[in-house]
């Protein structure tokens, strides 16, 4: 049904999209080594001529890139110009706990008018991104997120042969401009989250990017849809996959299982050699139909052999399963889901108290963060987490603070290469188990990353000690 919608703003308009050219997203200005980032409105075209009103960093969505070296210190000071409070958080980097920008649980939201120093290394190379993380449901679906890049310690690729795509699914209505008034819809919280009907990459509409024939380019996606799963097939234009939720493959892989799903939060690398003469387009798939989201114009005449592409990979204590601490996430809730029973705040939902709450999913038959947490941990202990997806609705968890590993989906061991990843997917009926070394101390969330989900009840916590 959303494709039908987003399939009818593409043909009402004028043959679909213009060209846009190069939209690389601005570095991070920084004075005194301190980069400011201000959430605050501002307005934006995401179609045509119609201008939304957003909230986002600097004025654009996506906020400025940062982009930094492993190792390397980062230094933000968030203003809130917003009307609400807010908090960000860095998405999938190892961070200490104090600068995790979870309000409420590591740090206090910053008021309106307020500021916050975050201050963090970044220990692994990778595609990371940022985002508001206090009513998320609300700040992200409005564009208060952008990218993180941390590059190798010797770079692997040339610096404009390395491009940032953030994508994102809009929800616009007839006037083509963002729909605020479906905000906060139970249809959505209970249902597959926002989804949008217009799919934006850089905040532009269908960009297009110029690559050098022969030469080896990055191609680092960032899926920031409030819920939309996206879909790909890198077979279509000859990429190979290089890194998985930003962490790098032992060696470029092709793709055996088209489409490639990018769920809510993650990230992948491609390895493109583009070939003289061949423009193309990554679609979005999903659903069969495509929908080509940006063009990639191909320049020069190409040269011959290009070194095999190798990227280090992240180093870390390997989980050991003996002795491991083993807990299970059942996850319920959610329409069609069958029966279920929700504790919200010490008391068991019945009747209207589930729209009143909003509380329609569970963790353990709880609804948002519980008052213990899931899991307590000894610092260095292993942890195996198997999540059984007992709902009629896909997933994407995301682990704060650790990288891990896949396990095994539903009794089959991972196949792609399986490097550490902080979000997951999960489909319906699904059970994954992850495995990692709690070696991080302090309170982190893991939740569905569908944030109409976690604002529903899919949030929970667990503590390094
Ligand atoms: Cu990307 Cu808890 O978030
Ligand atoms: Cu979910």
């Amino acid at each position: 049904m959303v494709r039908v919608s987003r399939r009818q703003i593409l043909q009402s308009s004028l043959g679909a999209a213009a060209l846009v050219i190069s939209p690389r997203l601005s570095l991070a200005e920084t004075a005194e080594g301190i980069l400011e980032l201000t959430a605050g409105p501002s307005r934006q075209a995401l179609y045509g001529e119609a201008i939304s009103d957003l909230w986002t960093y600097n004025g654009n969505a996506p906020g400025p890139e940062i982009r930094v070296r492993r190792g390397e210190r980062v230094r933000v000071r968030l203003r809130n110009e917003l009307e609400e409070l807010t908090s960000i958080h860095w998405h999938g980097i190892r961070i200490d706990n104090a600068m995790d920008g979870v309000s409420g649980l590591t740090q206090d939201a910053v008021p309106p008018g307020g500021t916050f120093d975050y201050d963090f290394t970044v220990p692994d190379a990778g595609t990371y991104w940022y985002h508001a993380h206090n009513r998320s449901w609300n700040q992200v679906a409005r564009g208060l997120y952008g990218p993180l890049i941390v590059e190798e310690d010797e770079p692997v690729f040339d610096r404009e042969a390395d491009l940032t795509l953030v994508l994102d699914d809009w929800r616009l209505n007839h006037d083509a401009v963002l729909d605020t008034k479906s905000f906060g819809a139970l249809m959505d919280w209970s249902h597959g989250g926002r989804l949008g009907n217009w799919l934006t990459v850089n905040g532009a509409s269908r960009p297009a990017f110029g690559l050098e024939a022969g030469k080896a380019h990055r191609l680092r996606l960032i899926n920031a849809a409030n819920a939309r799963i996206l879909a790909i097939d890198p077979n279509r234009f000859g990429a190979r996959v290089i890194a998985y939720g930003g962490r790098a493959l032992a060696a470029p892989e092709r793709v055996a299982y088209a489409p490639l799903l990018i769920g809510p939060a993650q990230r992948v690398d491609l390895l493109v050699i583009p070939e003289a003469g061949q423009d193309f387009a990554i679609d979005e798939v999903f659903g069969g139909e495509a929908f080509p989201m940006a063009d990639f114009v191909i320049s020069g005449p190409g040269s011959e052999a290009v070194a095999e592409i190798s990227l280090p990979q992240i180093a870390l204590p390997e989980p050991l399963l003996e002795g491991a601490k083993t807990v299970r996430l059942h996850m319920t809730g959610g329409a069609m889901g069958g029966n279920f029973e929700i504790v919200y705040k010490g008391k068991r939902l019945s009747g209207q108290e589930f729209r009143d709450t909003g509380q329609v999913w569970a963790f353990n038959g709880i609804a948002n963060l519980a008052e213990a947490p899931l899991l307590l941990a000894r610092r260095g202990e292993t942890v195996v987490i198997e999540t059984v997806n007992d709902t009629a609705f896909p997933h994407a968890m995301h682990v704060h603070g650790h990288h891990f590993r896949i396990l095994d989906r539903s009794g089959s061991s991972a196949d792609d290469g399986n490097p550490w990843r902080d979000t997951f997917l999960v489909g319906p009926g699904q059970t994954t188990r992850i495995v990692f070394v709690a070696d991080n101390p302090g309170k982190w969330l893991l939740h569905c990353h569908m944030l109409e989900h976690a604002a529903a009840g899919m949030n929970t916590w667990f503590q390094v000690s």
